[in-house]
């Protein structure tokens, strides 16, 4: 049997259930993975609450994940039993194995030194950073302002900003603030007074802003001068592109290569991803809960107990 987490009918985490299913089958052309880290983010709940659609049937849930090739089907030559991989499958990433159909677009091998925690939470949030930098392509020298910096995106946002040379200003809860601070991100507290705090910060105005916020946060950028072609949102809907002229770059946006890129990025300690919190697969309702009320910084991630790795293995991901 292989365990994953569905659900079949909208709403609060409660909703979510572990289910026993049968082992998976590998076909032509695809690729088992056992699954050894799968992170969350807000969109899984977003889905849940039904806030996208209506679930019809049992659906799953999750994206992002990391683990280990067990088998493969025939034809397939670019993976084979005990690589290490990563990627992303939409709605369904968290269970015990996963059957990847289409492993060409899905799937890439973790670079020596990335870990699978944080290999296992980068798909979204990683594609999404690295395509919304690349939309408001910060220049060397100019002030970019990147909101909810301590996020799982923001905190990648920011970081990718400050080594094309910008002078970023990351907003954040006071909790976090010193982290941004010890990657080079100048934070600034969210909350009341922010534009004021902004203006304050960068009297010369500020070039571009990568936005996580809603389509408030993008009036305060445009009221402070942020011209509507250097914002990027990933957090107001896509309605402000039309309405307010910005970009909407997101996980949809990205290319193929980014999340590969982004992974030795971070193994070369180019960037720097946090993990927040492990939690157990069992431990999947209390993992949504922490990850909705306890502003952690960076990535919460669900570690899914498989065979143990060998010591090659551990060495690849140890660096
Ligand atoms: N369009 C896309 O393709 C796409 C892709 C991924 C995510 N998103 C969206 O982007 C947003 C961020 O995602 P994420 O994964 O980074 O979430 P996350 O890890 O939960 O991070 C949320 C961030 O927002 C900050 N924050 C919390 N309350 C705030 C407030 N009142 N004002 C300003 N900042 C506040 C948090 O700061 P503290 O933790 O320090 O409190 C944290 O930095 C979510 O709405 C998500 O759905 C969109």
């Amino acid at each position: 049997m292989t365990r994953s987490v569905r659900y079949s009918s909208n709403g609060d985490l409660d909703r979510l259930e572990i289910v026993d299913g049968t082992l998976l089958e590998v076909g032509p052309g695809q690729v088992k993975v056992d699954v050894r880290a799968a992170g969350l983010n807000p969109v899984d709940w977003k889905i849940l609450s039904g806030g996208m659609g209506e679930v019809s049937g049992s659906a799953g849930i999750g994206a992002d994940f990391s683990g280990v090739v067990a088998e493969v089907g025939e034809g397939v030559s670019d993976f084979k039993p005990g690589d290490l991989v990563f990627g992303g499958l939409p709605h369904r990433s968290i269970a015990e194995q996963l059957l990847i159909e289409d492993p060409e677009n899905r799937l890439d091998l973790i670079p020596r030194g990335l870990g699978l925690d944080a290999a296992g939470g980068l798909y979204i949030a990683g594609r999404t950073a690295v395509a919304g930098i690349r939309a408001i392509a910060p220049q060397d020298g100019e002030t970019v302002y990147v909101s909810g910096a301590s996020g799982g995106v923001g905190i990648i946002a920011a970081q990718l900003a400050v080594n094309l040379g910008a002078r970023v200003i990351g907003s954040a809860s006071d909790a976090n603030l010193g982290l941004l601070a010890s990657l080079g991100i100048e934070p600034i507290a969210y909350g009341d007074g922010l534009a004021e705090r902004l203006r304050a910060g960068a009297p010369e105005g500020i070039h571009a802003a990568f936005s996580t916020q809603g389509t408030e946060g993008i009036e305060e950028l445009l009221a402070l001068g942020v011209p509507a072609e250097r914002i990027d949102s990933i957090g107001a809907g896509p309605q402000v592109a039309d309405t307010h002229g910005v970009h909407i770059d997101g996980e949809a946006h990205a290319r193929r290569e980014d999340l590969a890129w982004l992974g030795k990025a971070i193994a070369y300690g180019h960037v720097h991803l946090p993990v927040a919190r492990v939690f157990a697969f069992d431990e999947v309702q209390e993992a949504y809960r922490f990850l909705q009320t306890q502003h952690p910084a960076g990535k919460v991630v669900l570690r899914i107990a498989a065979t143990p790795l060998s010591a090659a293995q551990r060495g690849h991901l140890n660096g």
